[in-house]
């Protein structure tokens, strides 16, 4: 099968090449897509450069986290996936730009029937993710103040409009003209350029000087230390991502005085569902167990039926283009998800 393999270290124009290889073997908890779709994420320019400490195997291996496409093999504890249109995230957030993916059941969903291939592509990801950081972490509520960074991006996109959903008001920023009115079509009560000035004096001057009560935050580095200024008395900084710079990650960037001073919060979100039992200990990594994965597809699945929310597909590109599209990532010149069509695809 052909499969898109980080080969060196660089660019994604240099750090990738497209190759045939074995067909993957799926475990015994574990299902094999055939890929209609792949998509860009972030993390993937990321592993390109070899600085994404968290998934970093050795050379070569085949890039990409997530994954559309119908299950043609499956485990001996997963065969009851077997034929079903599926979307998800690959195994180990590797192997997915390739025509066939294994992916481990407890990350994989049905695709809901109001969503062709493409669109469930840039579902999954963005609004599990979004969920699980605004409801099962934050405890977003009705009439709280939202703040959303990198809103016109693929996860961005749909925290805005599961704050919305939840009731919040949501104050958005994004880089240029183009995504600030992007994101007031999502739903946006007040969108920021923070490429173009500083965006806390812009966000005391949307609150009539109170603050907001929770900052969703993808950006990480100078914005999370700028962001952590805009939150009101018990406020919270919800760590989702470091787009800015994945250096960051690893920085010490709050202090005691932050929090005392603040009387506020800072707490991560991770997607990853897992068996409690198979989680090593003592690793500080405690992922999500697997009914919370169900519950929360369940509840997206209804918003979306609803007409509630919606993936944003920025763009499609065929599969042959992926490094080009990661490259466009970098240059912080996209919106929504880019999509990799990977195989002929199927409709709803
Ligand atoms: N915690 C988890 O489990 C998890 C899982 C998946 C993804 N994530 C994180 O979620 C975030 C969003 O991922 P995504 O795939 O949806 O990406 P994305 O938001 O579509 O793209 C990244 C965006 O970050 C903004 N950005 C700010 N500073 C940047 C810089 N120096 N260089 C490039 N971009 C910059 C840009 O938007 P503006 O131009 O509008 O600033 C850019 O469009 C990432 O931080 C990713 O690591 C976390």
């Amino acid at each position: 099968m052909r499969a898109w393999r980080v080969v060196r270290y660089g660019s994604p124009q240099e750090a990738l090449q497209l190759e045939d290889v074995p067909e993957p073997v799926p475990g015994p908890n574990e299902v094999l897509v055939r890929t209609a779709a792949s998509v860009c994420n972030y993390n993937e320019v990321d592993a390109c450069y070899g600085r994404y400490l968290t998934v970093n195997p050795p050379l070569p291996y085949t890039l990409g986290m997530e994954v559309t496409g119908v299950v043609v093999g499956a485990g001996e504890l997963a065969r009851h996936w077997m034929g079903r249109r599926v979307m998800g995230v690959s195994s180990n957030a590797t192997g997915a730009h390739a025509e066939l993916v294994v992916a481990a059941a407890d990350m994989v969903f049905d695709v809901p029937d109001a969503l062709d291939d493409v669109r469930a592509a840039a579902f999954c990801i963005p609004f599990h993710l979004a969920y699980l950081g605004l409801h099962e972490r934050a405890h977003v509520q009705a009439g709280e103040t939202v703040l959303v960074h990198a809103a016109a991006g693929g996860v961005g996109s749909a925290a805005v409009q599961l704050a919305v959903a939840a009731g919040a008001r949501v104050i958005a920023t994004a880089g240029g003209a183009d995504k600030v009115e992007f994101a007031r079509q999502l739903g946006a009560d007040v969108a920021i350029d923070y490429r173009s000035g500083d965006f806390v004096d812009a966000v005391f001057e949307a609150t009539d000087g109170r603050g907001v009560d929770l900052c969703f935050d993808g950006v990480g580095g100078d914005v999370m230390q700028q962001s952590l200024r805009c939150l009101t008395r018990g406020g919270r900084h919800l760590v989702v991502g470091f787009a800015s710079g994945i250096e960051a990650e690893e920085v010490p960037m709050v202090t005691g005085r932050t929090f005392c001073f603040g009387n506020l919060s800072v707490m991560g979100v991770i997607l990853s569902y897992q068996d409690p039992a198979t989680v090593p200990r003592g690793y500080g990594y405690n992922p999500f167990p697997p009914e919370v994965g169900r519950r929360v597809n369940d509840s997206l699945v209804a918003l979306l039926e609803a007409g509630t929310i919606h993936p944003v597909v920025g763009k499609t590109v065929a599969f042959e283009a992926l490094p080009e599209a990661l490259a466009e990532m970098a240059q912080r010149t996209t919106m929504g998800r880019i999509v990799v069509q990977v195989g002929g695809g199927q409709r709803a």
